[in-house]
């Protein structure tokens, strides 16, 4: 595995294996990686001839009172494990490279940053839609590899690929969760062994919310209801941002639920901040 820190031998490499005619496949990671990223490195590797990795804890999508600092950092684990799985280049720029002083570009994608999440974190999809734009430069891959977990993430992503006109196919892939159903993420990392029990109470106010359309109820408040009811009788649950029904594509909160839907919830444990989603087809 050929690891490089700086963009610009990163942008030459990548350069020089797509002028030979083979396709890069880009799984763009801030490290702790655990096993929803290594199925997003298997999937990029069966439909790509050479995977390419990047670890960088990206400060520009936290905020002041964020855990940029804490945010777990595993880098020599990381690099046993990406060589074992055959990774053929990690990229781990250095931060001062990325953003060298005087930078002042971003990249906002309106209207579907807004929603969710991002009236909890502002500026946080700037700084997430700023770095993969940036990276995408770098690597050029022709495909990239998100989880659905971070389902707004990966819709402002396709959003901006399809705006800014990058030859990259988003390609987003299933979560990958615990026995629990727990969606696995580098944050479960902050819970205790009684949190983590708790935190399996998305997955189920989530699951109950399915079931209920699946039983025939199209009334978005009711799956409301019945998500923050599971929700709030968690007694570790310490603040439920958000528990609703959106359309997949604009991220408007739905009152009808019609074709397709993704269900979502985000919820504090503590001071960890979780979040969660399914989409639900009637
Ligand atoms: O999902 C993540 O780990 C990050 O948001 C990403 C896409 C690597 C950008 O920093």
């Amino acid at each position: 595995m050929e690891i490089i820190r700086m963009p610009r031998i990163m942008q030459d490499t990548c350069w020089r294996y797509r002028m030979k005619g083979r396709t890069l496949g880009f799984v763009p990671t801030m490290g702790a990686l655990h096993e929803g990223h290594m199925s997003l490195i298997k999937r990029a590797g069966a439909e790509n001839d050479v995977v390419v990795v990047s670890i960088f804890i990206n400060p520009l999508q936290f905020g002041l009172s964020e855990d940029f600092e804490k945010y777990p950092r595993s880098a020599e684990a990381d690099i046993k494990n990406l060589r074992e799985r055959g990774v053929d280049i990690l990229f781990v720029p250095d931060l001062k490279l990325v953003y060298p002083d005087g930078f002042s570009t971003t990249v906002s994608v309106d209207h579907v940053s807004e929603k969710m999440c991002g009236g909890f974190r502002p500026g946080h999809f700037r700084g997430v839609a700023t770095i993969v734009a940036k990276l995408f430069n770098i690597v050029c891959p022709a495909r990239a590899y998100f989880g659905q977990k971070d389902f707004q993430q990966t819709v402002v992503i396709k959003r901006m690929t399809k705006d800014l006109d990058f030859d990259t196919e988003v390609v987003v892939c299933p979560t990958i969760r615990e026995e629990d159903g727990l969606a696995i993420s580098s944050r479960n990392l902050y819970l205790d062994e009684v949190q983590r029990k708790a935190a399996g109470a998305l997955y189920r106010s989530l699951t109950a919310g399915a079931e209920a359309i699946a039983s025939g109820t199209r009334s978005a408040p009711e799956i409301r209801k019945i998500m923050e009811r599971i929700l709030a009788g968690e007694n570790l649950i310490t603040g439920i941002d958000y528990a609703s029904v959106y359309d997949p594509e604009t991220l408007d909160e739905v009152d009808d639920i019609q074709t397709e839907v993704v269900l979502a919830v985000a919820a504090r444990i503590g001071e960890t901040r979780l979040i969660d989603n399914l989409l639900v087809r009637t």
